[in-house]
């Protein structure tokens, strides 16, 4: 339980969890998670967040390494959510702090979150103030829905660092620290799954928010996140900066990627011969099926795919299940900027094109082909439409991407 000194007199006092695999009850977290937690020490000693219930021990374990947990004297409370607040009252009654730090959204989060609150010694900050600490400052910048209404960064002018909860975080969990500690593709791929399964739908509000650090003239030369790793360093800050502007931007990728479920393999055997007709069209593809690929796993790979094929047969009057499920945690994730395409067998009744259509309109992708389906099992000329169906979503692929 060894803290990690990240800059003079700064350190990391969170916890790793290797066990988690499911991060906020909603997303796969395949390697488990960070709870990152900081301590300055100046004239006044400040924490900054705290960890998930359950890591307290952890959190107070380290923190002693560097000091005494009386002796923090602040701390700052830059996200309500539980998987940084959940050890609050433990690290608060450990601390004994005079003073500790939130944003207006953050002090009714805590309201609704914790019965002890009235004894806690709040102090609501908002975006332009800052306080002194000794040699440094702290000066708060509210980020709300980044991504709870609550959310908050920390700045610290004299060492550079952004502490930025949520924002710019990756699940990963392990032993290094810094982001420049591992391959760029690993990182990227864990940067990409965690922005597009919890930070996506914020992609407004990320734009917003690095116009403002512009605006703000904010000097930063690392970035510590609440969740893995740490940017260190003039270019590890702008490469994740850039990184989110991507993110956020959504420019269409010419990839496409195909989403299905099926019963008797008619609605897999149209997906592949859709495949087959990208792949003549020049288009790369992955093909995905519900029952082997976690919704998270869809979202991470609809990041560098320009076009979303999504296919299941007619069961019960509707779609099955599994594409039901990814339907709707994709449309609340709210991609932009997709071409789509509908495909699946039926026995009678037929309404898979009708939901799956209704679905992709609903979250205002691009149809540019007419959905295809057909009766219990396709025979060859059916697999050739569905081929056709491929070239022709390349070509409107193609024309979305500028060629
Ligand atoms: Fe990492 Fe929104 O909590």
């Amino acid at each position: 339980m060894q803290p990690l000194e990240i800059k003079k007199g700064i350190y990391w006092v969170g916890a790793v969890d290797y066990v988690n695999r499911d991060f906020h009850g909603y997303a796969l977290s395949p390697q488990g998670t960070t709870y990152n937690a900081y301590v300055l020490l100046d004239e006044k000693n400040v924490l900054f967040d705290t960890v998930k219930h359950g890591f307290s021990e952890v959190m107070l374990g380290r923190l002693s390494h560097v000091i005494a947990p009386e002796k923090i004297d602040y701390l700052v409370i830059n996200h309500v959510e539980l998987d940084h607040a959940g050890a609050l009252p433990q690290i608060i009654k450990a601390c004994k702090p005079e003073t500790i730090f939130c944003s207006p959204m953050g002090q009714k989060a805590i309201e609704a979150h914790f019965k002890s609150w009235q004894e806690w010694p709040l102090k609501v900050v908002k975006t332009g103030n800052s306080i002194s600490i000794g040699k440094r400052s702290i000066h708060f910048v509210e980020t709300r829905m980044l991504h709870w209404p609550d959310s908050m960064f920390s700045y610290i002018p004299e060492d550079k660092l952004l502490i930025s909860n949520d924002a710019f975080g990756q699940n990963i969990a392990s032993s290094e620290r810094f982001a420049d500690e591992i391959s760029r593709t690993e990182l990227e791929h864990a940067m990409t799954e965690y922005y597009y399964n919890i930070v996506l739908p914020y992609s407004q509000q990320v734009l917003k928010t690095l116009a403002l650090a512009e605006e703000l003239k904010l000097d930063i030369n690392m970035i510590a996140p609440d969740h893995g790793l740490i940017f260190r360093g003039k270019d590890e800050v702008r490469y994740v900066l850039e990184a989110y502007r991507r993110f956020a931007e959504q420019k269409p990728q010419k990839r496409a990627l195909i989403v299905y479920d099926t019963m008797w393999h008619s609605t897999a055997k149209m997906a592949y011969a859709i495949a087959e007709g990208l792949n003549a069209e020049g288009v790369p593809v992955r093909i995905m099926d519900m029952k082997g690929n976690h919704h998270s796993a869809v979202m991470t790979e609809l990041a560098r795919s320009g076009l979303v094929v999504v296919g299941s047969p007619t069961h019960n009057n509707g779609i099955l299940p599994h594409m039901a499920a990814m339907l709707t945690y994709m449309k609340g994730l709210r991609p932009q900027n997709r071409i789509g395409g509908a495909f699946g067998s039926f026995g009678w009744s037929g309404e898979c094109l009708k939901i799956l259509t209704e679905h992709l309109e609903g979250m205002g992708f691009e149809l540019p082909v007419e959905p295809f389906k057909t009766k219990y099992v396709p025979d060859a000329g059916a697999l050739e439409q569905c081929m056709e169906m491929g070239k022709a979503l390349a070509r409107a692929l193609k024309v979305k991407c500028g060629g």
